[in-house]
């Protein structure tokens, strides 16, 4: 396949990260600790479903805030990964995820600085910015979670928008916003269980109380709901099937961002009109690729397509 004819699929991060990982052989607290490795990579979800859109050899283009204090490391890499930059410019920092992985245990310790505090006029510079975009482009994937000064009902304000323009939403969030967002009926959501149950104020502990759920939402006029499981798997419906996939079996890694890596297999295989069983195959393959990877780097082209066959698909009830 190439994408030369393909239009971009279009991601939007309105709270992007730098993940920074150092790995030091003991980190102890209160005393000088020396750092043996460290590396720096731009993230924040929906920076994060680009890069496996992008591994999986379908355009994609960027979009959301910006802090301009250290977005270096993001435009480095938008460059270097011939990713399209739309993002909309606030002062201030992006958010900072300091990893301290202490080598000899095995253990992570995580400080997370705050992030950008966008304005009104930088909302309405994005949704600007994305009702250009809406012109051209059909497929929204909208993920993560908002900054402080952004209002709750934003995905739902945008998702309203973009409908107007006949584009088709992925929307992958929790709590409030995803709430919110639920309700101007996006094309596909896709929670995990602890998503799904915060939503429904409910411990989705039997297939009968997730099936329930999975009917409510398609009733609701969300076309396709994906429920993703970690190792178990995941959900996927819509209004003719529901049906269940295994995650393929691989080494793991790292599942930091599987399920970003699952929205973005999910996103190429709708934008490519590929049927909801093979859409879920690439959204499981790309999620086992990554999974097999340290940190959120996705998984090659060439190990995505040896997984997929390994996705096993049945109709569930
Ligand atoms: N250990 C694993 N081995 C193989 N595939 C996995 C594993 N964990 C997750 N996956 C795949 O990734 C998909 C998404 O995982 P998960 O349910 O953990 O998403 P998530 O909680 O939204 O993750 P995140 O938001 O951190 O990216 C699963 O449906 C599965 O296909
Ligand atoms: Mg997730």
């Amino acid at each position: 396949m190439n994408n030369h004819h393909e239009t971009p699929i279009v991601t939007v991060t309105l709270n992007p990260a730098i993940d920074h990982t150092l790995h030091l052989p003991i980190f102890t607290l209160g005393q000088v600790n020396r750092v043996d490795s460290e590396r720096t990579d731009p993230g924040g979800k929906g920076i994060n479903v680009a890069k496996v859109i992008k591994a999986l050899d379908h355009p994609v283009l960027v979009t959301g805030f910006l802090g301009n204090n250290n977005s270096t490391v993001f435009q480095n890499y938008f460059k270097s990964e011939d990713i399209c930059n739309q993002f909309v410019e606030t002062p201030g920092e992006n958010r900072v995820n300091i990893k301290i992985v202490d080598t000899t245990h095995d253990i992570v310790s995580e400080l997370n600085f705050p992030g950008i505090t966008p304005t009104t006029a930088d909302l309405d510079s994005l949704i600007t910015t994305l009702r250009q975009l809406a012109e051209s482009h059909k497929w929204f994937v909208l993920s993560g979670s908002l900054p402080p000064t952004v209002p709750t009902d934003i995905y739902a304000q945008i998702i309203t928008m973009l409908h107007q323009y006949n584009c088709k939403v992925i929307l992958d969030t929790s709590g409030p916003a995803l709430a919110a967002g639920i309700a101007a009926r996006p094309f596909a959501v896709k929670p995990n269980l602890p998503e799904l149950s915060q939503l429904m104020n409910s411990a989705m502990d039997s297939d009968e109380e997730i099936l329930a759920t999975i009917k409510q939402l398609l009733n609701q006029g969300i076309s396709k709901v994906a429920i993703s499981l970690g190792e178990k798997g995941s959900l996927v419906a819509d209004c003719n099937q529901i049906l269940r996939a295994t995650a393929p079996t691989v080494a793991v890694s790292s599942t930091v961002g599987a399920g970003d890596a699952f929205v973005a297999g999910f996103s190429v295989g709708q934008a490519r009109n590929l049927s909801l069983t093979d859409s879920i195959r690439l959204a499981s393959a790309a999620a086992g690729a990554a999974v097999a990877l340290p940190g959120t780097q996705a998984g090659s082209l060439i190990e995505v397509n040896k997984l997929i066959n390994k996705v096993q698909i049945q109709e569930w009830r």
